[in-house]
């Protein structure tokens, strides 16, 4: 049974433009993907992580938010362990979202300041354990605490009483409290130093072995993807373009792939020479074949012409390219 699985998902939003006209704008265009965590069990810490990657504007936040029914698809089917969940209202989203939880770049932002590391950690617990007597809650809370790095005495403290390190350990632990199996970061390193984001990539790989938390780690950042995950969805122009295991970097096929990790940084800051020309289409007028096709170096006549299909070329890689 797939954990978490998504059919011809997509999301369109519509803005208006002049009195009469509205833009459709596809921000994620017929999206299929497999999460599933119950085969990658017991095989090794990063094996049930997957990275989705792309450039700004590709729709992997909208993806996201699709995934972890934070938003509903405009088109296709959402189903978690077997259940229809793409259009369940809201009360009946408890056991996926028990399981399931999202934390964003902004998630020291979510915390509310009037409300003291106690409070904001029992809320999870409430919602999901109600049965949970006040004692226990707080030995949770001052254990969460400790496996995130935060001092366990600081539960009376408020938000702003944090570095934003500290903050975003607040937010993990909000979310890992009630030990969901799959955790969906959108950037959550993004905006931090260096060393933070080892640290915070370094705590979950801690959480992912103690507790079993899997990730969708959505990222601009390929080392840190290549650091956490073990496969590796590209998206771009609202689709996912190629499915590929992290450890085979070098063995990508498509073009788009291959262009972002030429144009990847360096570890030591500097970019290497080839950069993508050119930008990504404007997700309310794609252009017709394959979206990648007018950035492409190796394109050919059907490119402009016919959408490639997703195709598996190996039992775990798959690609939407006419030149395989
Ligand atoms: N609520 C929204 N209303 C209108 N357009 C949106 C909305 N959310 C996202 N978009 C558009 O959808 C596209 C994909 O956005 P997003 O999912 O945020 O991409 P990414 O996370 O890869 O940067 C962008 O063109 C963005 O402007
Ligand atoms: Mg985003």
């Amino acid at each position: 049974m797939t954990f978490l699985s998504g059919r011809n998902l997509g999301k369109s939003y519509f803005t208006s433009k002049g009195l009469w006209h509205k833009e459709e704008i596809r921000a994620v265009y017929d999206v299929s993907l497999d999460l599933d965590l119950e085969n990658a069990r017991g095989a090794g810490s990063r094996s049930g992580n997957t990275g989705l990657v792309g450039e700004s504007g590709s729709g992997k936040s909208t993806l996201a938010r699709l995934i972890s029914r934070l938003e509903k698809p405009t088109t296709g089917s959402l189903r978690f362990k077997d259940e229809a969940i793409g259009d369940l209202p809201e009360k009946m989203l408890l056991p996926f979202r028990r399981q399931v939880q999202v934390i964003f770049q902004d998630a020291a932002a979510s915390l509310n300041p009037r409300h003291t590391v106690e409070k904001i950690l029992s809320e999870p617990l409430r919602n999901f354990f109600p049965g949970m007597k006040r004692k226990e809650r707080l030995e949770r809370i001052t254990e969460i605490m400790g496996q995130v790095g935060l001092s366990p005495d600081h539960f009376e403290r408020f938000p702003h009483e944090f570095s934003g390190g500290q903050k975003r350990r607040l937010a993990i632990a909000r979310a890992v409290i009630i030990n969901p199996d799959l955790l969906i970061c959108d950037e959550v390193t993004s905006g931090l130093d260096v060393s933070l984001q080892g640290q915070l990539l370094n705590l979950f790989l801690e959480l992912g072995d103690r507790f079993g938390v899997h990730y969708l780690l959505v990222s601009h950042d390929l080392p840190a993807v290549r650091y956490l995950c073990r496969r590796v969805l590209v998206m771009y122009a609202g689709r996912i373009v190629e499915d590929f295991p992290a450890a085979e970097m070098a063995a990508s096929i498509h073009p788009y792939t291959r262009a972002l990790l030429e144009s990847e940084p360096s570890l030591d800051g500097s970019f290497s020479p080839r950069f993508l020309p050119g930008e990504p289409p404007d997700p309310s007028a794609y252009p017709t074949g394959c979206p990648f096709h007018p950035r492409c170096s190796e394109k050919k006549a059907v490119c402009s012409e016919q959408a490639p299909i997703f195709k598996k070329v190996a039992d775990n890689h798959g690609t939407a390219c006419h030149l395989t």
